[in-house]
């Protein structure tokens, strides 16, 4: 498995911390993309800028003995420049705790897979997370839903 992407952010973007006045623009992001709505809180963003604009962001989400990748998104006209790989990367370097994610994109588990996440079973997660993810859990069993959850194993 290749876990090597190393990149770089393109010219002209800067990442930085998160702030309060983010948040609007974030949680809109995050409506709009159906994503994960739960423990949106600045302190843990990252986001990328262009031109003094958002184009991206993530965070890391806290758990007990756990923490999660969430809140991947990377606006439409900035996808395929490396920008979603960047913060991922920046999140893993960032992360003090067994990183874990949820996917829930047949198509994005191979993208992750690149970037050094391994599938885990529902049963191998810490409580903390089993817990969260209990709803999840039940839609993949009740719906088939396609729910995978993640841990990321550093390269060796
Ligand atoms: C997923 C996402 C963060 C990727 O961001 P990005 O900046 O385009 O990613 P990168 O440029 O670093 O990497 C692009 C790679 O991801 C792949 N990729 C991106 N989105 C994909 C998708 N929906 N399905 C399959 N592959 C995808 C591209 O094909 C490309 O592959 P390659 O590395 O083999 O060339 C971005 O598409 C996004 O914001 N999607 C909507 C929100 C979302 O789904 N977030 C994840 C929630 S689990």
């Amino acid at each position: 498995m290749d876990n090597t992407h190393n990149c770089l952010l393109p010219p002209g973007y800067i990442l930085r911390k998160a702030k309060p006045f983010d948040m609007w623009l974030i949680r809109l992001f995050i409506i709009r993309g159906r994503l994960d709505p739960s423990q949106l809180k600045w302190q843990q963003f990252w986001v990328v800028e262009h031109n003094g604009s958002l184009v991206a962001f993530g965070q890391l989400r806290n758990f007990e003995f756990a923490q999660e990748l969430g809140s991947l998104f990377v606006l439409p006209a900035y996808r395929n420049q490396g920008l979603g790989t960047f913060i991922i990367q920046h999140l893993i370097a960032q992360s003090t705790q067994p990183l874990y994610l949820k996917c829930l994109e047949h198509q994005l588990e191979f993208f992750y897979a690149q970037r050094g996440f391994l599938p885990i079973s529902y049963e191998k997660l810490p409580v903390s997370l089993k817990y969260k993810f209990r709803l999840s859990q039940l839609r993949k069993n009740l719906l088939k839903a396609f729910v995978l959850f993640m841990k990321y194993q550093a390269p060796i």
